[in-house]
């Protein structure tokens, strides 16, 4: 597949994303996030891929949402052409983990982008906000949800009123970042721990995911009965014949992703 607004690249079992709008410190332009959905929809159906990784540049993951375009649309264009509903959230539906590797600006729709994603790591360089609010608008794809979610209610309160953006040290002192990796590093190091993730059992991955998931969505003795159910059925996979089989006898395991 080609695109013009990203770079997809197979690296053994990890599909790498890379926006690549340079001129606009890739803006999330309609194109783009289409491209995005269908790239996401091809690393998705390939059985070779068991996670993804997704990139931007050096000085920006993305800068939000495309301003120029977004300034053509009054409410009812927002509306009917339901703008972030129609193709924003595919990164937030992939059943396959996705690491967002952040390095320079992670801004407005960049940064609920990066929130999407299962796991974030970040360049020394990485600088978050949900600016919107400088805009006279409000975060629109997931920030007043996501990153209350993430760093708790009074520092996304002051994010999303002031605008003010958080550097990769307080991102990761906070937990909005898992860590911290050197600019020069960082992809090879999302490709790394991706591989690494893809190497386990396929179905098994999706279900720990599903339930780290789950706690976002319900009570604990909900989360914890939906992760037990989850848990029982990782029983009745091959995978976790294998893998307990390996261990006794010494051996590494050899998944078959049933
Ligand atoms: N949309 C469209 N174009 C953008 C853009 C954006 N979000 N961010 C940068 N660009 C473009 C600029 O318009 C400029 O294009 P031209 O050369 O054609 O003028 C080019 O990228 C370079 O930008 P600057 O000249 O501004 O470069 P800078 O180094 O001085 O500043 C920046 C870079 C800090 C990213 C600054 O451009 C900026 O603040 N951008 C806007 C960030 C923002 O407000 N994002 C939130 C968008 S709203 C949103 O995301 C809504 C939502 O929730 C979905």
């Amino acid at each position: 597949m080609t695109f013009e607004t990203l770079i997809l690249e197979k690296h053994d079992n990890v599909g790498l994303v890379r926006l690549n709008r340079p001129e606009a410190y890739n803006a999330l332009n309609d194109q783009l996030m289409d491209e995005l959905t269908a790239a996401l929809d091809a690393l998705e159906a390939d059985d070779s891929i068991g996670a993804i990784v997704l990139a931007g540049s050096d000085k920006a993951f993305a800068a939000g949402a495309d301003i120029k375009m977004m300034r053509e649309w009054g409410m009812m264009d927002v509306f009917k052409r339901q703008f972030i509903t129609a193709n924003w959230e595919r990164a937030s539906r992939c059943r396959k983990p996705v690491i967002a590797a952040v390095s320079g600006l992670a801004l407005g729709g960049g940064c609920e982008l990066a929130m999407m994603c299962d796991i974030i790591l970040a360049a020394e360089n990485a600088r978050f906000a949900l600016p919107e609010i400088t805009l006279a608008t409000i975060p629109g794809a997931g920030g007043t949800q996501r990153l209350t979610r993430a760093v708790g209610k009074s520092k996304a309160m002051e994010m999303i009123l002031s605008g003010r953006p958080m550097f990769a040290e307080e991102a990761e002192r906070c937990g909005l970042v898992s860590r911290i990796v050197p600019l020069a590093d960082l992809v090879q190091e999302a490709v790394t721990l991706a591989s690494r993730v893809a190497g386990f059992s396929q179905p098994v991955v999706a279900l720990a995911k599903e339930c780290v998931n789950r706690a976002f969505e319900s009570g604990l003795s909900e989360g914890v009965l939906y992760e037990r159910r989850m848990a029982y059925i990782t029983f009745g996979t091959e995978d976790q014949s294998e893998g307990l089989a390996a261990f006794v006898e010494k051996r590494p395991p050899q998944f078959i992703h049933r």
